[in-house]
């Protein structure tokens, strides 16, 4: 068994209903300490123990609840930030189950993650578990592994300043992301070739830096389903003309969160090599304000020829979402389109700050979506495609106007529906989870990378 003499700093113990559950040997003195203490069994609640002379010097009860997958995740991310830049051993019980296997190592990840650019010398931490080899294990590690490092990725991207991140910047880290793993293919259009893409020409118009029209794709041999992913990829968000005020603007580089998390999955697809066929769809565009800006009033040709009048240029989400759904609907005869956007404010009016609102005419598909997303954690919550409001969309000059009056997060999904004809399809609008005001368990402070678990998830349980 582990010997106690040895340098790690801290041990985690885990605290079940049942009192805590060693599974090291811990020594005469840390078993009476630990015996004595009254310590909360509630996931993601940590108790520290520590004495001044003795290895390990230090030991973290960590509540695991009724050890489920998510409390485990709870528990890892609360003990990883306890320990701090401590070394720390995680010596699981025998009989630990492959969830819980995977939930813990997922939360130490995730919880432990930090924005790497902006803080390269502060990651000093390290993790050890000690476990017994069982059957299964080497599979949760792996997928908690491409989970987190999903994840991390997604986070990154959206962290990352915009005066970094302009379009060009974005489809060169997907194109060397790519190129470090097998089976993928990036295209990357611009200029003259995004031509029929005449909304991401619109958003991307007023921009010093031009627009970018990225695909990934993932084609493995023998794959049944076709799945297309899109991302909203909005580099920076002023509103454009239609300026945004200074409070709204604030965060607006998180505005690529959906193709940051569309991405990030794509690449975990692979790295797991899933067998399924995915196609990933990046609108990139930085919504600037200038002169050669696309105005209120303008009319916009998308990809499948039908056009838009640009009422508000805030609604720029929508309008290049618009040109990617026509292009899968056109080239990709997609079984199923999955769209990923920060696309309006008012999902978090609707729905509170860590739910994303979930539109799909179809009854499966959400209801899977929502199970992948909880068994993930992160949550939506199934909002309707009303068509009271369809008549709002009107316009005396267009097919359609951009911003129509009317609740803001159900207008947005029923101008997206008005590309689809006949695909299996599901919108998230996942502006208000896609970031996180504090450190909260598995979220850091920052890019939360919403999606890539949840998309993980959805696809690794296609046939
Ligand atoms: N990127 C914003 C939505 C957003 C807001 C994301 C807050 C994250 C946090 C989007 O482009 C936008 O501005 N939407 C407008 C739409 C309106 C003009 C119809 C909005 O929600 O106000
Ligand atoms: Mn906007
Ligand atoms: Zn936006």
């Amino acid at each position: 068994m582990t010997d106690t003499s040895d340098k790690s700093a801290t041990w985690i113990v885990p605290v079940g209903p049942d009192g805590p559950q060693p599974a090291g040997d811990l020594d005469a003195e840390l078993s009476a300490l630990v015996g004595q203490t009254e310590s909360a069994g509630q996931a993601g609640q940590v108790t520290l123990l520590s004495r001044p002379v003795g290895r390990p010097s230090r030991v973290l009860l960590a509540g695991i609840g009724d050890g489920a997958e998510a409390d485990w995740r709870a528990a890892g991310a609360a003990v990883v930030r306890a320990a701090g830049d401590e070394t720390l051993d995680v010596i699981l019980p025998a009989e630990v189950t492959q969830a819980a296997l995977r939930g813990l190592t997922e939360g130490l990840w995730l919880g432990g993650y930090r924005y790497r650019d902006a803080i390269k010398a502060a990651r000093s931490s390290e993790v050890r578990l000690i476990l017994s080899e069982t059957p299964g294990y080497a599979k949760s590690l792996t997928l908690a592994r491409v989970t987190a490092t999903a994840t991390w990725l997604a986070r990154d991207l959206t962290n990352t300043p915009s005066s970094v991140k302009n379009p060009e910047w974005f489809a060169d880290q997907i194109v060397a992301e790519a190129a470090g793993r097998t089976g993928l293919t990036v295209t990357v259009r611009a200029g003259d070739e995004l031509k029929r893409f005449g909304g991401l020409r619109a958003v991307g118009g007023g921009s010093i830096s031009p627009p970018r029209f990225v695909e990934i794709s993932w084609h493995p041999a023998g794959a049944t389903t076709h799945v297309v992913l899109v991302g909203k990829g909005i580099t920076f968000d002023t509103g454009g003309i239609s300026i945004k005020p200074r409070d709204g603007m604030k965060l607006m580089k998180k505005d690529m969160g959906g193709a940051a998390a569309v991405v990030a999955a794509t690449l975990g697809a692979a790295d797991l090599n899933l067998p399924v066929r995915i196609t990933a769809l990046l609108p990139l565009a930085e919504n600037a304000i200038s002169g050669s800006a696309f105005r209120p009033g303008d009319v916009i040709t998308h990809y499948d020829g039908s056009t838009s009048e640009n009422t508000n240029s805030d609604a720029e989400g929508r309008i290049v979402l618009a040109d990617a759904l026509a292009y899968a609907a056109e080239q990709l005869a997609p079984d199923l389109v999955l769209n990923l956007a920060t696309l309006t404010g008012a999902n978090a009016v609707a729905l509170g700050k860590r739910t994303a609102a979930l539109y799909s005419p179809d009854d499966e598909l959400a209801e899977a979506l929502a199970g992948a997303g909880a068994a993930a954690g992160e949550r939506m919550w199934r909002l309707p495609l009303a068509d009271d409001y369809t008549d709002n969309l009107r316009s005396d000059i267009a097919d359609r106007i951009s911003a129509p009056a009317g609740p803001g997060s159900v207008m947005a999904a029923l101008f997206l529906r008005d590309f689809f004809t006949g695909t299996r399809w599901a919108h998230l609008d996942m502006s208000a989870p896609s970031w996180s005001d504090a450190d909260d368990l598995d979220l850091s402070k920052g890019a939360t990378g919403w999606g890539a678990r949840t998309l993980l998830r959805y696809l690794s349980g296609l046939p």
